[in-house]
């Protein structure tokens, strides 16, 4: 979504502006802009074409040390460049750039033109430049203070005063933002990423906090404008995460980090066989859960159904699986012994958070699986395991769904441990296949020809079944999301046992169908499946880890290494995946920022 990048110092501001909105492009925008203080004024560029329409400009810009830089991602007002941030202020003194939304901006933009203000965006973030304006009184901290008391919603603001030429001033809540710390020159961003060439001393702005960035050192307040201590974290990630190496797209090389994402995340809790895992949980607790509860959105709620089928098998607990969206408003039966694991890539998901607040609230313990450190779900939770995937920047989630798979796993064969619902032989053999399942994804990787073929056969589709059966509707359920996602051809997952109560209707002559079969005790129940739709001319690509079956249930066929079905959303993803790509590439398609996503979906 949005996208916030600021910078103070010696440098020229837009080339480190241009760069960070760079690094921001995966998370989706439609418009950008950039401010810049030169001799006394802003000098502001925007517009709705990609960043390199800012960079031609940028080229001819007066060199400026300070700047501002914003990717919008239009929520109020449509794509244009009047909505595009920064936004200035009527008497042109105040800049800001804002990810987030003004819930009561209507209020505030009637009060603000009773007293004489005047508009020229539809936008909900012009209220706060005209509202900083309206309390400045020659402190920018302070104006902004009394204006942020005002506002409803959620916000990540940062802020320039042509009075004040030598700070940016920024403060949040609900959306992320970090400050970055230089030598001779700082930065603000919403999303590490974007700094990350120039520093990896970060400080993270927890939420109604404000700090004041200067060229030579910044300053941090509490939520009463208080000095509070400033604290830097070093933060591991290496500048290489974020970039391409040598692969045509950032989707590619996320397939293909697979493998290694797999084993650093087993590495992390797997020793010397034995599963660790660092949780403010006892064992007592752990055997006394009374049910489970999985919360999430997209890819990582697929990968919570698979937790679901992994956790029932071996502890028999009753997992239910939530979308978070859904989850924050129902008003959900939760007990004293329930446990709720929230799953998030990105750790900055609006409605997985405020899931979390209303768990907080009612006191019911809780685990969050996390891929970024630091963001912000990993700092509300106690109970974290961390997904070791790296930073993942194509849209489509991709080795973060196998990492989440792979933490799921590990935690339902640590329970049944604990519970004793399993012999330890069981488990033993268990850890060994995963601790080498590795292998066989790599095995599965090593197949892409024959996914370029299968992706030249679907390409023109208008729509494409998934089918499964048990954990195979799981898998199916989230390859129909990669290839919608990405593809745009309508894709739909589907219970196979389920078919024939209504979507059998839309099977005729040609429909391609992908059937996932990997689980062997519904293999022959699948087979009848197959002989139905194929009866009705469907077209079946069969995913399946039995060696050579009957070619009268398929047209073509995707064979998967041998995998224990309890694993096989970890291999089967990966050809689906690919698929999905190459569909995207043949149709000429930006694969890695599909229209109207976000990679990080930070408002509701
Ligand atoms: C789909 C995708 C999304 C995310 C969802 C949750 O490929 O990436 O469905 O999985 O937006 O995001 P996180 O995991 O960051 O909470």
């Amino acid at each position: 979504m949005c996208g916030i990048v600021g910078y103070i110092g010696d440098g020229i501001a837009n080339n480190v502006l241009l760069e960070g909105l760079k690094k921001l492009e995966y998370r989706g925008y439609d418009s950008c802009g950039i401010a810049t203080i030169v001799g006394g004024t802003f000098d502001v560029f925007k517009t709705t074409k990609r960043i390199d329409g800012l960079v031609q400009y940028a080229k001819k810009a007066p060199e400026s040390h300070i700047g501002l830089g914003h990717t919008r991602w239009a929520t109020h007002g449509g794509v244009n460049e009047k909505n595009a941030h920064p936004h200035i202020s009527n008497s042109k003194k105040i800049a800001v750039v804002h990810n987030g939304i003004i819930e009561n901006y209507i209020t505030l933009r009637e009060m603000l033109k009773s007293k004489g203000f005047t508009f020229m965006s539809d936008t909900d973030t012009e209220v706060i430049s005209n509202l900083i304006e309206y309390y400045y009184k020659g402190n920018l901290l302070e104006a902004t203070k009394k204006a942020v008391d005002m506002v409803e919603g959620s916000y990540a603001l940062g802020i320039m005063c042509i009075d004040e030429p030598n700070e940016i001033v920024v403060t949040k809540r609900n959306s992320p933002l970090i400050v970055g710390l230089g030598d001779g020159e700082n930065f603000i961003a919403s999303d590490f990423s974007a700094i990350l060439k120039y520093t990896n001393r970060i400080s993270v702005l927890e939420n109604d906090e404000f700090a004041v960035i200067e060229k030579n050192g910044m300053a941090f307040f509490d939520k009463n404008a208080e000095p509070r201590g400033n604290e830097i974290k070093i933060i591991g990630a290496k500048e290489n995460d974020v970039e391409k190496n040598g692969y045509d797209h950032f989707m590619l090389k996320e397939i293909n980090e697979s493998t290694i994402t797999i084993k650093n995340t087993l590495s992390e809790y797997l020793k010397d066989d034995k599963i660790k895992f660092d949780l403010k949980l006892t064992n007592e607790e752990l055997k006394n859960i009374n049910q489970i509860h999985i919360v999430a959105c997209g890819t990582a709620m697929h990968a919570g159904l698979n937790g679901k089928n992994i956790i029932e098998k071996l502890t028999r607990i009753p997992v239910n699986v939530e979308v978070a969206s859904e989850f924050r408003y129902k008003n959900p039966i939760l007990k004293e012994n329930d446990l709720v694991i929230f799953i998030s890539q990105s750790g900055e998901t609006a409605d997985t958070i405020a899931s979390i607040e209303l768990v907080k609230e009612k006191n019911i313990k809780f685990i969050s699986i996390v891929n970024v450190k630091e963001s912000t779900i990993d700092r509300m939770s106690e109970n974290i395991l961390y997904t070791r995937a790296g930073a993942e920047i194509a849209v489509a989630s991709t080795k973060a769904y196998v990492a989440q798979v792979c933490v799921i796993d590990l935690f339902a064969i640590y329970l049944a441990q604990i519970l004793k619902t399993v012999s330890d032989k069981v488990l033993k053999s268990l850890i060994l296949e995963l601790k080498n399942i590795h292998e066989k994804v790599q095995a599965a990787l090593e197949d892409d020809k024959k996914y370029i073929e299968y992706a030249k056969k679907i390409k023109d589709d208008k729509s494409v079944f998934f089918l499964g059966r048990g954990i195979d509707y799981y898998i199916a359920l989230e390859a129909s999301l990669k290839l919608k996602e990405i593809s745009y051809i309508h894709s739909e997952a589907t219970q196979f046992g389920e078919l024939k109560h209504g979507p059998i209707a839309l099977i005729e002559e040609g429909t391609n169908s992908i059937v996932v079969s990997t689980d062997k005790r519904l293999r022959s129940k699948v087979y009848s499946n197959i002989k139905e739709i194929k009866a009705r001319g469907a077209n079946v690509l069969l995913i399946t880890n039995e060696k050579s079956p009957q070619p009268e249930f398929y047209d073509d066929i995707i064979e998967l290494p041998e995998v224990n079905e309890l694993f096989s959303p970890i291999v089967a993803i990966v050809p689906l995946q690919l698929v999905a790509y190459h569909v995207t590439i043949l149709k000429g398609l930006d694969v890695d920022k599909p229209r109207n996503l976000a990679k990080s979906v930070t408002v509701e």
